[in-house]
């Protein structure tokens, strides 16, 4: 039995993580939750959005599913997400964007996999302001993380068998922090004679991505901007929805969707429960729980062949319950 820290999340985050639930029960997978608040419940239990005891129950667990957590813009409480990720020290962040059969008529074979730094660049959220009309912001690139990432990115090429490393930069503007990522990755792509490296500025480089999705395999980028273009990535294939991701650590892993709290469309029971059930397949791999995330990432695929069960983000006039429903049938085919 594994046990693992769920953390329900704000917004959607409830009605998703509830569906993971469920498809687990009926999944029989050999886990057990430890369920804890972070976000807005945490913070009128205990007055912050972060409280010890989520940290704990993760450091103690190792494993994590977590929902989605609101950040206020422009004021108030930092992101608990970033603070997760940098108090955990989980330098990776790993966002696969895969084309689901039927979904997007344009492109059937994105295959790629985003490899976000996940614990620097502005993330780091050193701002300050010069006076009531001039603000700055710190970036910080280190070459440690910068090598760590590139690692992390060409050993993730080896192990699946992908065959190509595009590192994403703007080191023709952004000259030491960029130079700096780009002269990292440079460096340990030695070390891979087998896997193809090229670079791409980052404009460029989400111009590509919207022309030609099915050409790029792996994508190792600086924080800010693999955020950006993961959020694109997941257009691709049919929206945020779909995409999954994890926050990997060297010890700990947290897998949460790419998505945010999606405040538009909380309570009305029409989200989209794929992108985090694909982030549970991740989980049970992570588990090395392999033949039921083969069953379950079938059974995705499976259930999203019939449009009428869809929500409405798939263009379907579904809701997360009629999903939900369709991949719990389609577990046992
Ligand atoms: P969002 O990702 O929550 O939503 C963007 C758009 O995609 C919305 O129209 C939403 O309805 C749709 N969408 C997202 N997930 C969906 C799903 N599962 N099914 C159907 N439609 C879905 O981004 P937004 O609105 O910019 O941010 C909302 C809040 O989420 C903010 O407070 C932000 O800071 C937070 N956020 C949290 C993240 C996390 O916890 N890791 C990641 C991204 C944002
Ligand atoms: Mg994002």
């Amino acid at each position: 039995m594994h046990k693992v820290t769920l953390i329900p999340g704000d917004g959607i985050g409830p009605e998703i993580t509830q569906v993971v639930i469920e498809v687990f029960d009926k999944l029989k997978a050999p886990i057990s939750w430890e369920m804890v608040d972070a976000g807005a419940k945490a913070i009128k239990k205990y007055g912050t959005p972060l409280p010890e005891v989520v940290l704990e129950s993760i450091k103690r667990n190792k494993v994590a599913l977590k929902g989605p957590i609101t950040t206020p813009v422009g004021e108030g409480f930092r992101s608990v997400n970033v603070t997760l990720r940098e108090k955990l020290n989980l330098y990776a962040n790993l966002r696969p964007v895969k084309s689901l059969p039927g979904i997007n008529n344009k492109f059937e074979k994105i295959d790629l996999v985003i490899i976000r730094e996940n614990t620097e660049c502005l993330y780091k959220g050193i701002e300050y302001s010069i006076d009531e009309s001039t603000s700055c912001a710190v970036r910080v690139i280190t070459r440690a993380a910068s090598e760590k990432i590139a690692k992390y990115a060409f050993d993730y090429a080896r192990r699946h068998d992908r065959k190509k490393v595009t590192a994403v930069h703007k080191a023709n503007i952004q000259k030491l922090t960029d130079g700096l990522f780009l002269q990292s990755i440079r460096n340990i792509s030695n070390n891979y004679p087998e896997v193809e490296y090229e670079e791409k500025i980052v404009d460029n480089m989400s111009m590509q991505l919207v022309l030609n999705p099915e050409k790029y395999d792996v994508i190792v980028c600086p924080n800010l901007y693999g955020d950006i273009l993961s959020d694109l990535a997941a257009g691709l294939i049919g929206g945020l929805g779909l995409a999954p991701g994890a926050n990997i650590g060297d010890e700990i892993a947290v897998f949460e969707a790419v998505h945010g709290s999606a405040p538009d469309i909380a309570g009305k029971g029409i989200a989209n429960p794929i992108a985090l059930l694909r982030s549970s397949v991740m989980l049970l791999e992570y588990l090395e729980e392999y033949q039921l995330a083969k069953k379950l990432e079938f059974a995705i695929e499976k259930a999203v062949e019939d449009k009428n069960i869809l929500t409405p983000d798939l263009k379907g006039k579904g809701t997360t319950e009629s999903l939900k429903n369709k991949i719990i049938s389609m577990l046992d085919l």
